[in-house]
């Protein structure tokens, strides 16, 4: 007799489905039987990361037959030191895609809600969705941006938690920390509001110190190592909240959340601060390039304030499947309820020209 293993999961697996990631690169070279392809489907560091997070690395490795420090401590210590808060207010996680699911774990379940925009970094509507809570999805005012007014609107006495995606992925918009600040006035004290800032230090100049400028009592900041400190594959990012709330969070967390390696990279990282601004400037000439190329041959999607830049066209499935054939690994945003657009992560100065040379050719042919 077959057992019908949905029936025994837990109510929501039935609305779940796995994260698609952007394709991997062995993927596309056996479907095209291709020697060669660029990945710009996951907004990585095309510059590889510190050398200094490399050296950090390769000094543990003898010592991972033990367990990594479960509270990441000297992380901690440093991570603190570096946004002048206290060490209990920082909160370490296998990327900040673990920090966003802990925190909406730790607040919402079922009969509970949590808001966040309809274009929104994905992972906001699984976390929750995984949690039994209901996701409300508040549609951008221009497609693109969080609609601030709509989603104070949203809130309910079931919100447990907002989130919102500063500079936002997949739409690349960002919000200044005065509309975030007037936003957050309007909500009740005891939601917690997730302002994820994955891709913060592509627009810290533009955006200024959020965690001293931002208040309210149920703020979480989310950070991540994952983007310009290139460090994705080591999954280690951290959010910055009150105590309590850290406190609170940790009891869900499981006890050696972010591995040795990892740990050692982010500590060494954060030391070389003069690779990341070096790297991040690169990232920003290379983005107004890549928009600049994309807005003349009039395929532009919008601005946008991460590594990342949008391409629109009606036949952008077209445009994907002749890029996928040249090499190239856009990623499709069909899921995000975007289908004539592609978001293409800003790759090495050599990576976007290629790129670019396969969209002309494209672009005169549509
Ligand atoms: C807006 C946003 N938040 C969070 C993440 C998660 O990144 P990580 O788990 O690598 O820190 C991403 C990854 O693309 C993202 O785009």
């Amino acid at each position: 007799m077959t057992i019908d293993w949905m029936a025994r999961a837990v109510a929501q697996t039935a609305g779940l489905y796995p994260y698609v990631p952007g394709k991997p690169v062995e993927l596309l070279l056996r479907e095209k039987g291709l020697s060669h392809a660029v990945k710009l489907a996951s907004n990585e560091n095309p510059y590889g990361s510190s050398p200094k997070a490399i050296v950090a690395m390769q000094q543990v490795a003898s010592e991972v037959h033990r367990y990594p420090d479960g509270d990441a401590n000297v992380l901690k210590l440093k991570l603190a030191q570096f946004h002048a808060v206290e060490r209990d207010q920082i909160l370490i996680g296998n990327g900040s895609n673990e920090v966003l699911e802990l925190v909406i774990r730790s607040f919402a379940g079922p009969g509970d809600e949590v808001i966040y925009a309809r274009r929104a970094f994905i992972v906001y509507a699984l976390a929750t969705q995984a949690a039994g809570a209901a996701g409300i999805a508040v549609p951008e005012s221009d497609g693109l941006t969080h609609d601030l007014d709509a989603m104070a609107e949203a809130v309910t006495d079931k919100t447990k938690v907002v989130c919102i995606a500063n500079p936002n992925n997949p739409t690349g918009t960002l919000l200044s920390n005065d509309e975030i600040q007037s936003f957050l006035d309007r909500l009740p004290r005891d939601v917690i509001v997730i302002v994820d800032e994955a891709y913060y230090d592509f627009v810290a100049h533009e955006l200024g110190d959020s965690v001293h400028s931002l208040t309210h009592p149920g703020l979480v900041i989310s950070r991540t190592f994952s983007k310009a400190y290139g460090l994705a594959g080591c999954r280690v990012g951290y959010a910055v909240a009150d105590a309590e709330i850290v406190g609170l969070v940790n009891r869900f967390r499981e006890p050696f959340n972010v591995n040795l390696f990892a740990q050692a990279a982010a500590i060494a990282a954060l030391d070389d601060r003069e690779w990341v601004t070096s790297k991040v400037a690169e990232t920003a000439q290379e983005r107004d390039k890549l928009e600049v190329a994309l807005d003349s041959m009039n395929l532009l999607g919008g601005h946008c304030f991460g590594n990342f830049v949008l391409l629109r066209h009606t036949k952008s499935a077209d445009i994907l499947s002749r890029l996928e054939d040249q090499g190239i690994i856009p990623r499709p945003l069909a899921g995000y309820g975007m289908p004539e657009y592609l978001r293409i992560s800003v790759g090495s100065a050599e990576e976007n020209e290629l790129f670019l040379t396969a969209l002309e050719k494209i672009a005169g042919e549509l």
